[in-house]
């Protein structure tokens, strides 16, 4: 089967009702706490794609019984210590930056050196962030050309606690130091610019020894060492992220509604949303709930008559991180300049997204002016494409992938679009679904 995707006919309008696939980010964690929990826990909803079946291979490697099936994930913790480390462990992250980086936290207790591996896309993105602190734990990591993966860890018997800053605003960093202070005896200090608190409420969930102080611009997270971590039984609610790319195809379709059901609405997750509203775009939050700690509702979004431009509030950023490229699409489309700033760390993603995002638009005839962390984007409110566009070698970044898929539906022209199989990384169900709005 070819793994080309060819596009050549804009979407019609639709009316309908869609799941999109389990959460990303609370599937790897949910995966990697159950491992260390007393007992058996089950997962449903579970995201099956290659990122959490690769924290599944790898906490099974660890020595954790695990039982998956297509209606539920059993996962047979033993322990905080629990963990058999063996001689010789090579783990393979395969694309995923959050396993790749939380698991290190995990792993600093380890007497053998574990060897990390990622594919060509992870080998180029950025470890010594989170090798820096966890050096300062006393686990000792070396990294290949002193950043990247093949990295090498090894652990300590003697953590050391200590003290943080996170000024990115990276949940992996964050996540990765307080899995090594629960492993640490004495208070482990984290002051972390915002970003996804998904690791924080589940600690607390867990009734875990951590504290979270908001401040205005940062928090401050104080983490002791873990005793015990009770078993997790979790339905894992839809992801906001795989939500977003049907989000804006209903933006830049005509007279099309949609509600996407029971989607993780993480106020530290929705910054498209609130960009959206800012653009003039009704969304609303339907049957909202809370369920372990995480806000959740089906999010019912109308195609808007006209589209404003947004200068973005930087304080959205991460709260989006994952969102700008099909952001990117809708301020394409929206009437006026819009501006994006401080993005540096898109070019840290799957592929340099920053320059992706711009890539795509330029095919489409759209006008940018890109700087190393900022982007203007020229809205053509009428735009439409009418010419061939060729999406190819981008190191298989799944939403650059879903991004051109969206813009092929909404402006049309006639795309032929790469590695279709980019989808499994994090929305499996991502083809299945146009097919369903796309009748
Ligand atoms: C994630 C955090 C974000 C995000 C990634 C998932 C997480 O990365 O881009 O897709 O699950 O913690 P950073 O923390 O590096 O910004």
């Amino acid at each position: 089967m070819t793994n080309t995707l060819v596009i050549n006919k804009k979407i019609k309008k639709f009316n309908e009702k869609i799941n999109v696939d389990g959460d990303k980010s609370l599937s790897i964690r949910w995966v990697l706490f159950s491992s260390l929990s007393d007992g058996i826990s089950v997962g449903k909803n579970l995201l099956l794609s290659e990122d959490v079946i690769a924290a599944i291979k790898a906490v099974k490697q660890l020595g954790i019984k695990v039982n998956l099936n297509k209606n539920y994930c059993k996962i047979y913790g033993k322990g905080i210590d629990g963990f058999k480390y063996k001689k010789n462990l090579k783990i393979n992250a395969q694309n995923s930056g959050t396993l790749g980086r939380l698991i290190l936290g995990l792993l600093v207790n380890s007497p053998y050196p574990i060897k990390i591996i990622g594919d060509k896309s992870l080998s180029k993105r950025d470890f010594k962030r989170v090798a820096d602190p966890l050096k300062k734990f006393g686990a000792k990591i070396i990294l290949n050309k002193k950043r990247n993966l093949p990295l090498v860890i090894t652990g300590s018997e003697n953590l050391k606690p200590c003290t943080y800053t996170e000024s990115r605003g990276s949940a992996q960093c964050k996540s990765t130091v307080i899995f090594a202070g629960m492993r640490t005896e004495g208070t482990t200090i984290i002051k972390a610019k915002k970003s996804r608190n998904h690791t924080e409420l589940l600690s607390k969930f867990l009734k875990l020894p951590i504290s979270v102080n908001k401040k205005k611009n940062y928090d401050l997270i104080k983490i002791s060492k873990i005793k015990r971590i009770k078993k997790l039984n979790y339905l894992i609610p839809s992801d906001i992220s795989s939500s977003a790319f049907f989000i804006i195809l209903t933006v830049l379709s005509k007279n099309s509604k949609l509600v996407i059901k029971n989607v993780n609405i993480n106020s530290s997750r929705i910054g498209i949303v609130t960009i959206l509203r800012k653009m003039g775009v009704r969304i609303k939050f339907l049957n909202q709930s809370i369920y372990k700690g995480e806000k959740k509702a089906d999010i019912q979004v109308k195609s808007p008559k006209i589209l404003k431009a947004i200068d973005c509030p930087q304080k959205l950023n991460s709260g989006a991180i994952d969102e700008f490229l099909v952001i990117f699409l809708a301020a394409a489309k929206a009437k006026g300049i819009s501006k994006f700033k401080n993005l540096s760390e898109l070019n840290q993603k799957e592929s340099p997204r920053l320059d992706w995002g711009e890539k795509i638009l330029n095919k489409m005839g759209v006008k940018t002016v890109k700087t190393k962390n900022s982007i203007k984007i020229y809205g053509k409110p009428n735009l439409e494409v009418n010419k061939k566009i060729i999406i190819k070698n981008y190191l298989k970044d799944h939403r650059v992938f879903m991004t051109s898929v969206i813009a092929a539906l909404s402006f049309g022209g006639e795309w032929k679009i790469y590695d279709k199989d980019s989808i499994n990384t994090s929305f499996p169900s991502f083809l299945r679904i146009i097919n369903k709005l796309n009748k």
